[in-house]
């Protein structure tokens, strides 16, 4: 099957969606924090930050993985997007993050994983820079590897669905 058509858009909420692992938008501490973060801690409940503690923190641009406790998910993916600063780094991390994430699901047998718009809410990346960065990470990766079989992203608000309709309807065209 062509990468693209591994590629699945939802809109809503992360911690509900029936996928083997789920990728969070973590800070460096790896302790918690808003956004989409704080939905996943709530949601997998206390066990989840006791898992976090023994990881010691991750880089920019990194990824590491624990249980998921009480989500429907097995997985949480914990990679640490970039602050936005406009510089040519961010989108090195930003394409990083992707990277490391499949293939830490890739490595665990994973099936299908979802992505939210890593760096696009507080961390303040322009959904429109970031989210050609996310798709072609992922296509690139998938073309490489059977694993994992379906990638979703979930997408929280309408605008940024839409944003990635546009880029993956091009690349299939
Ligand atoms: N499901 C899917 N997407 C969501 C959800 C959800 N439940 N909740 C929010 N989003 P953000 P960042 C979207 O701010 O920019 C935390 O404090 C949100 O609308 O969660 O990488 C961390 O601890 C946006 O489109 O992550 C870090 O300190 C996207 O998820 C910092 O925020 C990412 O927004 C990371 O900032």
């Amino acid at each position: 099957m062509a990468a693209s058509a591994r590629i699945e858009l939802v809109e809503g909420d992360i911690t509900r969606l029936q996928v083997d692992a789920i990728v969070n938008a973590a800070n460096s501490s790896l302790l918690g924090g808003g956004g989409v973060d704080g939905a996943i801690h709530r949601a997998a409940g206390p066990e989840l930050l006791a898992a976090c503690r023994e990881l010691g923190g991750c880089r920019t641009g990194a990824a590491k993985i624990t249980g998921g406790y009480k989500l429907p998910a097995r997985y949480v993916i914990h990679a640490v997007g970039p602050v936005y600063r406009g510089a040519a780094q961010d989108a090195e991390l930003l394409r990083s993050c992707y990277e490391q994430s499949l293939q830490l699901a890739a490595d665990y047998g994973v099936d299908s994983v979802a992505f939210p718009a890593l760096s696009c809410g507080i961390y303040g990346y322009p959904i429109a820079e970031a989210a050609p960065i996310a798709l072609r990470a992922t296509r690139d990766f998938l073309r490489c590897s059977p694993s994992p079989q379906r990638v979703v992203f979930a997408l929280f608000s309408p605008d940024y669905l839409q944003v990635y309709q546009r880029l993956l309807a091009a690349c299939a065209e």
